[in-house]
């Protein structure tokens, strides 16, 4: 089975994992979020634990089960994802961004529920700081792993935000296709390196694809200089 397979593969390693979709607040009862489960993230978690990993997991909102036996920490914002990351990337091994953070934020939250006056209501929103192309820029010995959820000239985006972002692999699936992506408990992914195709996996469980993922990475891990 796959999974004994990887059994050991990752011991001794810090594996740092981002899942769910952030969550972006207007005023104290209404916020802006994605369609992102978090269970992609998880199963790597999971996967990366039972390889042996120390895992720490930051978790963005859910409705799935947090996993056992990893560090959870829950965050709410991609602010406070970004926060958090770079707290705990420095003696990571190995960083994976499932998470579906925000691109944009409510310029400012309102202190008190917004009320219901006027026929329309315009917000501002301003962009949030990119936390996958900050490690990029600062990634010393780890490995460094993005998402790509694209629904369109998949390669062509993944390849583009994997040079962005100075990535080592990129995990691009098309959410058109069905029983894939958000939501659901399979994936249909590539799996690409700057040299381009590196796994073009079948359609599969999450938890499939975390394994062949995390195999890839541990024969990836940079050699930490004394
Ligand atoms: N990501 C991040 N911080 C952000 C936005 C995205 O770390 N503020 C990460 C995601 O976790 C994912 C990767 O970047 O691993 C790609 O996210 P995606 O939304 O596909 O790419 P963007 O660069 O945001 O481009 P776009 O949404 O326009 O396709
Ligand atoms: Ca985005």
């Amino acid at each position: 089975e796959a999974v004994r397979a990887g059994r050991g593969v990752l011991s001794g390693k810090k594996v740092l994992v981002t899942a769910g979709g952030t969550v972006e607040r207007i005023d104290p009862v209404r916020y802006i979020t994605n369609d992102s489960s978090g269970k992609m993230g998880f199963a790597i978690a999971k996967a990366a634990r039972d390889m042996g990993a120390e895992v720490v997991l930051i978790a963005a909102r859910t409705d799935a089960p947090l996993p056992e036996g990893v560090t959870v920490q829950r965050v709410e914002s991609a602010k406070d994802m970004y926060d958090r990351v770079m707290s705990e990337f420095t003696d990571s091994d190995i960083v994976i961004k499932a998470a579906a953070v925000a691109d944009y934020r409510p310029e400012q939250e309102a202190p008190v529920k917004i009320k219901k006056n006027g026929d329309t209501l315009s917000l501002t929103l301003v962009k949030t700081d990119d936390i996958l192309e900050t490690l990029g820029q600062r990634k010393t010995s780890q490995l460094l792993i993005g998402f790509a959820a694209e629904t369109d000239h998949v390669e062509a985006h993944a390849l583009d935000k994997l040079r962005r972002k100075q990535c080592d692999l990129i995990v691009a699936n098309d959410v058109t296709v069905a029983g894939a992506g958000f939501g659901a408990d399979s994936n249909k992914v590539q799996i690409y390196n700057a040299d381009g195709l590196v796994r073009d996996l079948p359609f599969m469980t999450k938890e499939e694809v975390a394994v062949q993922l995390l195999l890839l990475a541990a024969e990836r891990i940079p050699v930490k200089e004394a």
